[in-house]
C-alpha cells in the first residue's frame, strides 16, 4: 500500500509517500527503513523568526502556497503520479486549526478524487510511531518519552492504538522550555537546537540548575521554575559569550538529568526496559546518549528515529496512516480536524474496521 502523508499543523509543512510493500517480511505491521520512498519537509522558521514564535495565520497562508508544490515533488522523487498512490494521511490535530485545515482539506480532496481512502492522523501519534520507520524496531509493549515544542509526555504503549499516560507536563513542554530559555539569552527563534549547540562549548557543572519534581514521586513534569532560574543567572552575570555557553550547558544538562530521571522511573512502573523517544528535542544528542546509557544499563534499549523524523515531518504521519489503513480503518468523507485530540481516545490498531471509526470526535 502506497501511502501519501501530509502534516501542517505548525510551521513545517511535510509530505512523504510510504509504501509498505517495500517492506520485506513485516506481514500487516509494515515496519522499517525500506517502506520510505520519498519525503520533503519546508520550514516556515524564516516567516516566522521575526514575530519570535509561530504566527498561526501567516501558518496557514505558506502551507497553502507550499503544499501542493511539495506534493509535486515528492511524488517526482518517489518516482510516482498520484494515480499510484493507494491511500492518503494527514494529520488532524493536535495543532492550530487553520493550519490543520490545509492538510486536512487537501488530502481529502485528493483522496476523493483518487477514490481512494482518507484517514485522519494523530500528531503524537505519528511522533511516536517514527522509531518504528528504522531498522530494528521495537516491539509493544514499551514507554514512550514524547518531547516536543507542545508536548511533554511518558506514555505505556500497549499496543500500537492503545496508549495510556504515565506522566505529563504541567507548564512548558521540554521544547518550549528550550525555546524560551534561548531567547531570553538573546538567541533567535526557533532556539532549541541553537542553545543545545552552544551548550557544546559551555563547562559542565559551571552552573548548576535544579532537576524539577525529581525530589518527589510521580512522573509529571515542570520546566517554567527551570527558565526562571536561567533568567535569574544570566541577569546577574557578565553576559558574556562564554558564560551564555556554560548556563546553555547547565540548563541543558538539568533538562536531560530530569527527563532521564523520569523515564527510569516510568520504565520500573510499566515494567519494561525498552523506551521509543520522539519528538523535537528527541534530536537533541545529548538527551539521546544519556537514555541509551540509562537502557543500556538496564539490559535494554532506547529507540530514536534518525534526527530528521524527529521533528516535524510528513513520513511518520504517512506511516501511522499506513499502519491504520492496512489495519482497515476508514472515516467518513469529511474535513475533519481536531486542534486539541487525546490521544488515549484512539482506537487500537486492531479493533473491527467500521466506517466513521479513528477519527477525531
Ligand atoms: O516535534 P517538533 O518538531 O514540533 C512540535 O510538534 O512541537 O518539536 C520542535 C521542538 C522545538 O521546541 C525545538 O526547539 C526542539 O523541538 N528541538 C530541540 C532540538 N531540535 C529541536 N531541542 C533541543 N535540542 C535539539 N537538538
Ligand atoms: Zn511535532
Amino acid at each position: 500500500m502506497r501511502v501519501l502523508g501530509i502534516e501542517t499543523s505548525c510551521d513545517e509543512t511535510g509530505v512523504a509517500v510510504y509504501d509498505t510493500a517495500a517492506v520485506p517480511g513485516t506481514g500487516q505491521v509494515a515496519a522499517g527503513a525500506g517502506g520510505l520512498r520519498a519525503h520533503a519537509v519546508y520550514s516556515q522558521i524564516a516567516l516566522h523568526a521575526e514575530y519570535g514564535g509561530v504566527v498561526p495565520e501567516l501558518a496557514s497562508r505558506d502551507h497553502v502556497r507550499k503544499l501542493l508544490p511539495l506534493i509535486r515533488q515528492t511524488l517526482a522523487e518517489a518516482g510516482m503520479t498520484a494515480s499510484d498512490l493507494d491511500g492518503v494521511a494527514y494529520t488532524a490535530g493536535p495543532g492550530l486549526a487553520g493550519a490543520l485545515l490545509v492538510g486536512a482539506g487537501t488530502a481529502r480532496a485528493l483522496a476523493w478524487a483518487l477514490d481512494v481512502p482518507a484517514v485522519a492522523v494523530h500528531h503524537m501519534e505519528g511522533h511516536l510511531l517514527a522509531p518504528l520507520m528504522e531498522d530494528d524496531p521495537p516491539q509493544a509493549p514499551f514507554v514512550a518519552l514524547l518531547v516536543s515544542g507542545g508536548h511533554t509526555q511518558l506514555v505505556a504503549v500497549e499496543a500500537i492504538g492503545r496508549y495510556r499516560l504515565l506522566g505529563e507536563t504541567l507548564d512548558d513542554a521540554a521544547g518550549e522550555a528550550f525555546d524560551k530559555t534561548a531567547k531570553l539569552m538573546g538567541l533567535p527563534y526557533p532556539g532549541g537546537p541553537q542553545l543545545a549547540a552552544l551548550a557544546e562549548q559551555g563547562t559542565a557543572g559551571a552552573y548548576r540548575f535544579a532537576r524539577p519534581m525529581t525530589d518527589r514521586p510521580g512522573l509529571d513534569f515542570s520546566f517554567s521554575g527551570l527558565k526562571t532560574q536561567v533568567l535569574l543567572a544570566w541577569q546577574q552575570s557578565d553576559r558574556s559569550a562564554r558564560t551564555r555557553a556554560d548556563i546553555a550547558r547547565g540548563f541543558e544538562d538539568a533538562v536531560v538529568d530530569t527527563l532521564a530521571i523520569k523515564c527510569e522511573r516510568a520504565l520500573d512502573a510499566a515494567g519494561c526496559d525498552v523506551l521509543v523517544v520522539a519528538g523535537g528535542v528527541g534530536a537533541n544528542t545529548r538527551l539521546r546518549a544519556r537514555l541509551q546509557a540509562m537502557c543500556a544499563q538496564r539490559g535494554g534499549r532506547a529507540c530514536f528515529p534518525r534526527p530528521s523524523l524527529c521533528t516535524d515531518n510528513g513520513a511518520m504521519i504517512a506511516f501511522a496512516g499506513a499502519l491504520r489503513l492496512e489495519a482497515g480503518q476508514r472515516e467518513d468523507a469529511q474535513v475533519k480536524i481536531a486542534p486539541r485530540w487525546d490521544m488515549a481516545a484512539l482506537p487500537p490498531l486492531a479493533a473491527a474496521p467500521r466506517a466513521g471509526a479513528g477519527g477525531p470526535e
